[in-house]
């Protein structure tokens, strides 16, 4: 079976967790995480401040409750996983559904434009298949209009915008460690921010509102006397995790993120002449390190081609099916470059481990289509 995705873990991350357990004995937040911390904003630059938890999920739920306030209405593509959608709701907003653009099959800004209210007061673009060229666009965007800006960089980790890397600009960025991503910590993910209220907001509340507790963890204490102003989750990450996720980080720039890119293009010069096939053009050799491989499939090949797959056992994707289309979020509205993507998309296997051999069998049957 040739699969879809998988978490690259080994040896190195398992004497990392021994160390955890054996050595340190304590299994929850403390001085690991803060290290971890430590290095990944040291990773991403920017004087960023990084905040960890135990999910991609928990990192948008608090960077929405953090910016916004309930009611509010937050622009939002329908295409993108649920989980940002859940975030937004969870934090009492509304999500409202935009269309994404048919180029790099992120948020639309025209469409956006149109369905900003009185009610709207920020905006969370999604860096779908890692896709972050309009990073900055979306940034100015925001400014412009005075909105607040989660980026879902969930599928961005180590990409970079005119040199600049996903998560050391811009407003909130938050990033999932989940077990597939570019790297993992079992589950976890981040938010990204130089804004001292979000930074004191979503530390405390990803520790059940507990006032000021982060600093104290780090250093094996924690507040027995404390108030509590605000809402707050048992999101923080343990020290697990982030000594599996400092093993991955170290191993991310020489062996991951090399890896992901030439499969990435060699994906794409073997599809790039097939008249069935749409690419998302994509700067692999330097900016984008692929989460996923996304393409189109046209003419309304894409049942046989899912069919070919399984057949020979090779795993797929649909990603995703529009969120304006589940029961809980459903609505009646018109995203005609959603729709029409969401017909034809497929992602082909994408991880570290996928071999030269992989890529030409799964290449000649979307060739011999
Ligand atoms: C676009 C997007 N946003 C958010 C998430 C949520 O991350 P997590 O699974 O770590 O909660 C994911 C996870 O796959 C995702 O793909």
């Amino acid at each position: 079976m040739i699969r879809l995705s998988k978490s690259v873990v080994g040896r190195a991350e398992s004497a990392a967790v021994a160390h955890v357990i054996e050595d340190i004995g304590y299994l929850g937040m403390g001085a690991t995480v803060g290290a971890f911390e430590h290095q990944l904003e040291q990773y991403i630059g920017g004087g960023r401040h990084a905040i960890c938890v135990n999910s991609g999920t928990a990192a948008l739920h608090l960077a929405v409750q953090a910016v916004t306030k309930p009611g509010d209405e937050v622009l939002v593509p329908s295409f993108t996983f649920v989980a940002t959608y859940q975030a937004i709701t969870a934090a009492g907003c509304k999500p409202v559904s935009c269309d994404i653009r048919p180029d790099t099959l992120t948020l639309d800004l025209k469409d956006a434009e149109r369905r900003i209210t009185s009610r709207t007061t920020a905006m969370m673009p999604v860096y779908y298949a890692s896709n972050c060229c309009m990073a900055k666009a979306y940034q100015a965007f925001a400014a412009e209009h005075g909105l607040r800006l989660v980026e879902d960089a969930a599928h961005c980790f180590g990409c970079s915008v005119e040199g600049q890397k996903i998560g050391s600009t811009g407003d909130v960025v938050c990033f999932s460690f989940d077990g597939i991503k570019n790297i993992t910590t079992g589950e976890g993910g981040a938010i990204f921010t130089a804004d001292e209220e979000v930074i004191e907001k979503v530390s405390d509340a990803r520790l059940l509102g507990v006032q000021k507790d982060s600093e104290k963890r780090y250093t094996g204490q924690r507040s027995w006397q404390f108030d509590v102003v605000e809402q707050g989750y048992r999101y923080h990450m343990s020290n697990i995790f982030a000594a599996i996720g400092q093993v991955q980080l170290a191993r991310f720039e020489k062996e991951f993120a090399p890896r992901r890119r030439e499969i990435a293009q060699r994906y794409c010069e073997l599809l790039s002449d097939t008249p069935h096939v749409k690419l998302t053009p994509m700067d692999y050799a330097h900016d984008i390190v692929p989460h996923i491989f996304a393409l189109q499939i046209l003419d309304g090949k894409r049942p046989l081609l899912e069919q070919r797959l399984k057949e020979q056992d090779i795993q797929y994707g649909i990603q995703y099916a529009p969120n304006h289309h589940l029961t809980l979020f459903h609505e009646d509205v018109e995203l005609p470059v959603t729709e029409e993507v969401y017909k034809r998309i497929i992602s082909l296997p994408m991880h570290p481990e996928v071999s030269e051999a992989d890529i030409q069998q799964i290449c000649n049957i979307i060739n011999s289509l």
